[in-house]
C-alpha cells in the first residue's frame, strides 16, 4: 500500500534538521528554539506559522502555531498544548501527520531521563508562547 511509504518518507523528511536556517533567524527567545528548530519548523515552519517545506506535502495543513492565543480568546492554553505536543491529547483530524512526541522525548529510563525528556517538552511549549502574535489583539 503506498500510505505506508508516504507516512514512512513524511516521518523521514520531517527528522532533517533545519540547522541551515539558523543564521537567518532572530536570537532565540528560549531555550526551547533549538528544540523546535530540529523537530517541529519541517513542518509548522521556522515561524511557526505553518509554512514549512513540509506543509506542501501534508493532506491536513500543519496548525499555525503562531495563533494559538488569538483562537483561544488570547490566552495560551500552556497544559493543552503541553498535552498536545506528548501525545496525551490526540489531535482529532483524520489523516494528519502530526506526530506523537511523547516518545520521542520520553525514553524509558530513569527517573532523570525521563525528566530531562519532560524538560524538553516544557521548553518547547514556552518558546510557543513567546512566538504568539499579539498583534491582533
Ligand atoms: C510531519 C509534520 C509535523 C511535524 C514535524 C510537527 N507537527 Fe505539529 N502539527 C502538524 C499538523 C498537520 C497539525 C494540524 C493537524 C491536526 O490538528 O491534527 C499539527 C498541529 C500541532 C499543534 C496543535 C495546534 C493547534 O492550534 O491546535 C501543536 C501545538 C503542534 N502541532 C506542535 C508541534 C510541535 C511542538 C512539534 C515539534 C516537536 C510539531 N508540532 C511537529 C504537523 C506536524
Amino acid at each position: 500500500m503506498t500510505t505506508s511509504l508516504w507516512v514512512g518518507a513524511v516521518f523521514v523528511l520531517a527528522t532533517v534538521p533545519l540547522t541551515g536556517r539558523l543564521a537567518s533567524q532572530p536570537p532565540a527567545a528560549a531555550p526551547g528554539r533549538p528544540l523546535y528548530l530540529a523537530h517541529c519548523a519541517t513542518c509548522h515552519g521556522t515561524s511557526g506559522r505553518g509554512d514549512g517545506p513540509m506543509a506542501q506535502y501534508l493532506r491536513v495543513p500543519p496548525a499555525n502555531l503562531a495563533s494559538i492565543a488569538a483562537r483561544n480568546k488570547g490566552v495560551f492554553p500552556a497544559s493543552t498544548i503541553q498535552r498536545i505536543v506528548d501525545g496525551r491529547q490526540m489531535l482529532t483530524l483524520h489523516g494528519s501527520a502530526m506526530p506523537i512526541w511523547g516518545d520521542a522525548f520520553s525514553p524509558a529510563g530513569s527517573a532523570a531521563e525521563n525528566e530531562a525528556a519532560a524538560a524538553k517538552i516544557r521548553a518547547l511549549v514556552t518558546y510557543l508562547e513567546s512566538i504568539q502574535d499579539r498583534s491582533s489583539e
